[in-house]
């Protein structure tokens, strides 16, 4: 037998509901707050990752899939959203002339780390991206929206963690004293960071490493190095959450495991993940459409992983949605009356069903309870001379005779 590579997953239909019901309700979200969808492609040139993510990160210098295509041209499945948005954003000429655009998106991703409960290789995200806008109200908006989902699922406890990294201008300072107190703590520091206290020394506050995330309690914090400029920005985002009653938490080290970060940064996470504790992250990052070559717009986002979101809630009663309605004939002219009728129907939005096969009520009714209709029409000799047909609520057990050219009225009233 061929089994499936590590790392990935087949969905079957029984988690379809809960997957559906997830994705529906950020979509229904993203729509309230009026973003647009984006789909974007599964693979980029690997430049838009190296040059969006930071070649310094884990995500670029160790996760990713990359190969060549049969040009020589070095391709890479996307490792998450972000980079490939910007890349379109930026190269799209229309979109990016707009004042503010927001977008959302959802689709696989791909990253080549070390399988293990809510961490994949092929995983699925969903996320929103505003452009155009540096605007504290929308890191405000951003949080608010993954807060919302969040809720709609049904996740009941989590915790926003959020921070400033700053701006080009005061987080050069901030590395300075970083790289003064990890220098005298080098002999700790893991090969990757060693390397990294020079190039990117940020990225040693979000190492995993033991030793390494040891040290990370007495170094700076950025928060004492913030130009007024971002300060004041990070001080608006909060007073924007507090009226909006979004509580959350400060983490000062909270850097986020990407370089594109600007100012705010923040992440959702639970202690129902075991070691995988965030479900959504994001933030700003004001030069990334410049550094794609677009003209200089800021912009901020996040993204929500389903597979993580679908086991904190793996517990949770589903709504479930069946057939609005099963139909049951005799065969003959009652068949086809029911197919006249439920063609009539599915045209008009309806979901409907039937067996055409002739069989007993019983079989036609258990069948019913299996698609889980919300009503069984019966269609027998009586009801096809009445010009009428019986009509149950599966749910209630409650019955009526309602005339043909009434069914649709009747169902949706
Ligand atoms: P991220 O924090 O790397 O951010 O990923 C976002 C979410 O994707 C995580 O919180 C997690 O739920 C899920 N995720 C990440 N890696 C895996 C994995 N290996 N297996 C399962 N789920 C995973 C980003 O991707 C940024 N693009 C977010 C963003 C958008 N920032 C600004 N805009």
């Amino acid at each position: 037998m061929i089994s499936k590579p590590p790392g990935v997953e087949d969905i079957f239909p029984d988690r379809i509901d809960r997957w559906n019901f997830v994705l529906n309700s950020a979509i229904d979200t993203f729509r309230r707050y009026n973003y647009r969808e984006l789909i974007v492609p599964v693979m980029e040139f690997t430049e838009v990752f190296a040059r969006g993510i930071g070649t310094d990160t884990d995500i670029v210098s160790k996760e990713m899939f990359t190969f060549e295509d049969r040009g020589g041209r070095s391709l890479t499945l996307r490792p998450e959203g972000t980079a490939g948005v910007v890349r379109a954003y930026a190269e799209n000429g229309e979109y990016n002339r707009l004042s503010v655009c927001k977008f959302f998106y959802n689709g696989p991703m791909f990253r080549a780390e070390k399988p293990q409960k809510g961490r994949l290789r092929q995983f699925n995200q969903f996320g929103a991206e505003i452009f155009g806008s540096d605007d504290p109200y929308y890191d405000y908006e951003i949080i608010s929206v993954v807060d919302e989902i969040s809720k709609a699922v049904g996740i009941d406890s989590y915790t926003i963690l959020i921070n400033s990294i700053g701006c080009r201008e005061c987080r050069g300072s901030y590395m300075e004293k970083l790289r003064e107190y990890y220098r005298s703590k080098e002999d700790k520091l893991c090969p990757d960071c060693k390397r990294r206290l020079e190039t990117n020394p940020l990225r040693l506050l979000d190492c995993k490493n033991e030793s390494c995330a040891a040290l990370k309690s007495s170094a700076p914090v950025i928060k004492d190095h913030l130009c007024r400029e971002c300060s004041d920005h990070f001080m608006k985002v909060k007073q924007y959450l507090d009226i909006s009653e979004v509580q959350y938490t400060e983490d000062p080290y909270l850097v986020r495991g990407l370089d594109y970060y600007t100012k705010t940064t923040f992440e959702f996470v639970t202690d129902k993940l075991g070691g995988q504790n965030a479900f959504a992250g994001g933030g700003r990052y004001d030069y990334l459409v410049e550094q794609f070559g677009g003209k200089p717009t800021p912009g901020v986002g996040f993204a929500a992983g389903m597979e993580r979101i679908n086991l904190i809630i793996e517990e949770n009663p589903i709504p479930e949605k069946g057939t609005d309605l099963f139909m049951i004939h005799t065969g003959g002219d009652t068949f086809l009356k029911s197919l006249e009728i439920l063609h009539e129907l599915r045209k008009n939005g309806l979901s409907v069903d039937i067996d055409p096969g002739v069989k007993g009520f019983k079989a036609q009714f258990k069948r019913a309870d299996r698609e889980k209709a919300t009503f069984v029409a019966i269609i027998g000799e009586d009801e096809l001379a009445s010009g009428s047909a019986s009509v149950k609520n599966q749910k209630t057990g409650e019955q009526e005779k309602v005339p043909f050219d009434n069914i649709y009225n009747f169902l949706t009233k």
